[in-house]
């Protein structure tokens, strides 16, 4: 037998100084989409998330609690974990940066990485926004303040130790230019090309004044640099440094999902670090747009933040999960409106698909004969282009052209007046639409799976899925109680 293909897909990791909002869940969304696209697919897939909890962020956020660090972290995790799955998000592991399992695998790239003479001692003197947490440059700075904060940055003295990521700019240039879809979109890429060829110096990897994080194996008394120990975990979460078989089952990674705010850390130190310690470059870095609020990003310190857990008891999950797909080009910025939200669940997911699914169950009820005839609407179905979108993680023009064909399907009950048919012709015009409905399931799985479960109980079509039925056969399946899919928000 031929051996499957592997898909290994991750997003990063999150901070746990606060909940999971829309914007965090959208990352991860896109993700599943993927996964349980791979999945149907026949791949072997791993599905990688998990917490991010080695910050300074957490000291201050447990602080706040009143909790120690490893209580809150604790907590926190669990929160991250529970609120993922309750949004059905199919992840195979969920790794947090403060188990055993990944300080053992950072020392043992910390452990290449030194051997290749990576990392030298020196002094760090440079600007510290103590508000942030983080060490600034010049070019950070407007009218030699913090952009966030509007203080002025204390100068901070710290004997640090040092990963020489500069060694690897050439090499990592000429990676980006072989491989064109290394890191997407396309205008991103060109950022990081500038990034990397006018500003990407050697970063500093250890603090001394922090004591929150991994002991620092070179010197007592400092830690690791949260970003050095936290891109490890797309290794450590596959098995590195304590599954060696499963490590090299998966790695590299095919596709690593980021925000835009996290680019240079994923497109150039990362990479840096992975050529210094030999080991392959993921395949593909896709770094998406962020969801606004009246043109503001979303986030904590804004107040602006939409829950997601919260958005579910008002609306069902599958129609937030369509929404956020469907409503931004992937990779772009995109403001979120609940009145748009409600727009697509009365127009796409009523109208369109819950209209089709109910118009067609009800005339097959009826029916006495059998569902046969000649494929009529598969013509329509353009499933080359759907998995040319999803090669290119356009998840939102996949969609869309799912979309195309339901929209066929409910023309062809229109212009046919299906309604008005009787006998074979009526057999006929039913078995299109069945099929076509089947194939609807499938192709839907990866983005909305519980309307996908519920069109195929509908249809009495067994669970298990193959993207490979996507084509008309014979219709199989039985036509069982109908239910309605979506309900119409009224306002
Ligand atoms: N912990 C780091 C990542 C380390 S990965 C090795 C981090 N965490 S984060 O919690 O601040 O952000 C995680 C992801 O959520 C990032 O990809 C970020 O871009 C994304 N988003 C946070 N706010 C967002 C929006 N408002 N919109 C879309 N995505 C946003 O950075």
């Amino acid at each position: 037998m031929a051996s499957r293909k592997k898909f290994y897909v991750t997003t990063p990791i999150y901070y746990v100084n606060d909940k999971p909002h829309l914007g965090s869940f959208y990352t991860t969304l896109v993700a599943d989409v993927m996964a349980r696209w791979h999945r149907i697919k026949g791949d072997d897939v791993f599905f990688l998330t998990g917490t991010d909890e080695n910050s300074q962020k957490s000291v201050e956020a447990a602080k706040k609690a009143g909790k120690t660090v490893e209580s809150y972290v604790n907590e926190m995790a669990t929160i991250w974990k529970d609120t993922f799955k309750n949004l059905n998000i199919s992840f195979d592991e969920f790794i947090r940066t403060t188990e055993e399992r990944h300080k053992k695998g950072v020392y043992e790239f910390f452990k290449r990485v030194n051997k290749k003479g990576d990392i030298y001692k020196g002094k760090y003197v440079g600007y510290y926004c103590v508000r942030c947490e983080a060490f600034l440059t010049k070019t950070d700075l407007v009218e030699n303040k913090c952009p966030i904060h509007k203080v002025e940055p204390n100068i901070l003295e710290e004997e640090n130790y040092f990963f020489r990521a500069s060694r690897y700019k050439d090499e990592l240039l000429e990676y980006i230019e072989k491989n064109p879809k290394f890191i997407l979109p396309e205008k991103r890429r060109e950022e990081v090309i500038k990034y990397i060829k006018t500003a990407m110096n050697d970063i500093s990897i250890s603090r001394q004044t922090q004591e929150w994080g991994i002991e620092f194996p070179l010197e007592k008394g400092q830690v690791f640099y949260v970003w050095f120990d936290a891109l490890i975990n797309y290794l450590t979460g596959i098995g590195f440094g304590w599954d060696e078989e499963k490590f090299k089952r998966y790695w590299p990674a095919d596709l690593h999902l980021i925000g835009k705010d996290i680019t240079k850390f994923h497109c150039a130190i990362w990479p840096a670090m992975l050529l210094s310690a030999d080991l392959e470059l993921p395949k593909h870095i896709y770094i998406h747009g962020f969801w606004t609020v009246k043109g503001e990003k979303m986030s904590k310190s804004l107040g602006n933040v939409v829950d997601p857990i919260k958005l579910k008891e008002k609306y069902p999950l599958d129609a937030i999960r369509y929404f956020l797909v469907r409503q931004i080009p992937f990779g772009e910025d995109g403001d979120f409106d609940e009145e748009a939200l409600k727009e697509r669940i009365n127009g796409e997911l009523v109208n369109d698909l819950g209209n089709l699914v109910w118009r067609v169950l009800s005339l097959a009820e009826k029916f006495t004969g059998s569902f046969e005839g000649t494929p009529e609407l598969e013509k329509y179905l353009n499933l080359e282009k759907i998995e040319f979108h999803m090669e290119n993680f356009r998840v939102d023009l996949a969609l869309q052209e799912i979309w195309n064909f339901i929209r066929q399907c409910n023309k062809y009950i229109n212009e046919k007046e299906v309604w008005k048919l009787s006998g074979s012709e009526l057999g006929n015009a039913l078995y299109n639409l069945l099929e076509s409905l089947r194939v609807i399931s499938i192709l839907l799985y990866p983005f909305m799976p519980e309307t996908s479960e519920k069109i195929r109980k509908q249809l009495g079509l067994e669970k298990k899925l193959d993207l490979r039925d996507c084509v008309f056969k014979k219709f199989e399946g039985r036509i069982e109680k109908r239910e309605i899919l979506f309900k119409k928000i009224e306002n």
